[in-house]
């Protein structure tokens, strides 16, 4: 497989849903749709849409049905990369490649695209239609566990600690909650949203669960590396970001050749946990090999 062709036809299938599913420049007040706009679209990996999607595939869930809750997720990853680039958070002026939110549109215009992407991302998910495998009760399951994957027991409570902690006073157990929660949590919920809505659980949730627990913890140690080794223009971030505001990162606290091999037991051991499934699950294993050995 073209893993990286594979991805991009992927991702343009979530762009075109994203596309349709948020309000255009011309809704009024034109101003809010057009930052979130320009933050949604200048780029963007797609991964955490894409993994919820590659997840129903396995299960056999109908895609086209699932796709605004899988857009859901993409527009809470947004949300939170905005805010998190606030001159109050990591203070970047450069995400995906373009001026980042608050440098283009100034600081209360891109709190208020966050918080409208947020809760945007909730009302798609009431948009999915009702079926054999999305009941309502799956919906409102699904609406629970993405709650609580952005919440104070996930992405808002590893920002928190993020924020506090610092490279000179970390140690492993706080360096391993902020990532499985600022980064791992909504990982965790993109895979179990696919699985739940193609009306499966038990084992099949169990495994993908895993999964996606140790891809986005081989996920964000590979965003620390990539933030000392990274090319700016590949990255379409600042390079050196953490060093400049002494984050508690994998590298800056196992140095940089123990993080690479951490971040390939991870990958090694998410491949583990879905050898029980046949070439169906073989995008899911790209992907894991992609997102430890990608260079943006
Ligand atoms: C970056 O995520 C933010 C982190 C959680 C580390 P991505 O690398 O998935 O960013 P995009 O969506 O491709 O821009
Ligand atoms: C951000 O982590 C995680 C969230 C936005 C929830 P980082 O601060 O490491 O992300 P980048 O490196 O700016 O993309
Ligand atoms: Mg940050
Ligand atoms: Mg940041
Ligand atoms: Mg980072």
């Amino acid at each position: 497989m073209d893993f990286e062709k594979e991805l991009k036809k992927r991702a343009a299938g979530v762009n075109e849903a994203l596309d349709r599913l948020v309000p255009t420049v011309r809704a009024y007040p034109g101003i809010i749709h057009e930052a979130l706009r320009y933050s949604l679209f200048a780029g963007g990996k797609r991964l955490r849409p894409v993994l919820a999607l590659a997840a129903a595939e396995v299960m056999g869930g109908c895609c086209r049905d699932i796709m605004p809750a899988a857009c859901s997720l993409e527009l809470i990853h947004t949300y939170s990369l905005i805010h998190d680039d606030l001159p109050a958070m990591d203070n970047d002026d450069l995400r995906r490649g373009m001026p980042t939110c608050h440098k283009k549109y100034g600081e209360a215009i891109a709190l208020l695209a966050g918080d409208a992407l947020l809760t945007r991302a909730f009302e798609l998910i009431s948009m999915c239609p009702v079926n054999k495998a999305i009941t309502p009760e799956r919906l409102i399951k699904v609406v629970s566990e993405i709650s609580g994957a952005a919440g104070t027991g996930g992405l808002i409570g590893g920002q928190v600690v993020d924020i506090i902690s610092s490279s000179r006073n970390m140690d492993a157990g706080i360096l391993e909650y902020i990532h499985k929660n600022k980064t791992g949590a909504l990982y965790r919920v993109s895979v179990r949203t696919g699985v739940i809505l193609s009306g499966s659980a038990g084992d099949d949730l169990e495994r993908l669960t895993q999964y996606a627990d140790h891809l986005g913890l081989a996920f964000q140690i590979t965003d620390d590396i990539l933030d000392l080794v990274g090319d700016e223009k590949s990255i379409g971030k600042p390079v050196r970001s953490d060093l400049k505001n002494e984050k508690a990162t994998y590298p800056s606290l196992y140095g940089m050749e123990k993080a690479l091999l951490m971040s390939e037991e991870e990958m090694e051991k998410a491949l583990e946990a879905i050898e029980v499934y046949d070439e169906k699950a073989d995008f899911l294993r790209e992907l894991v090999k992609f997102v430890v050995k990608r260079n943006h």
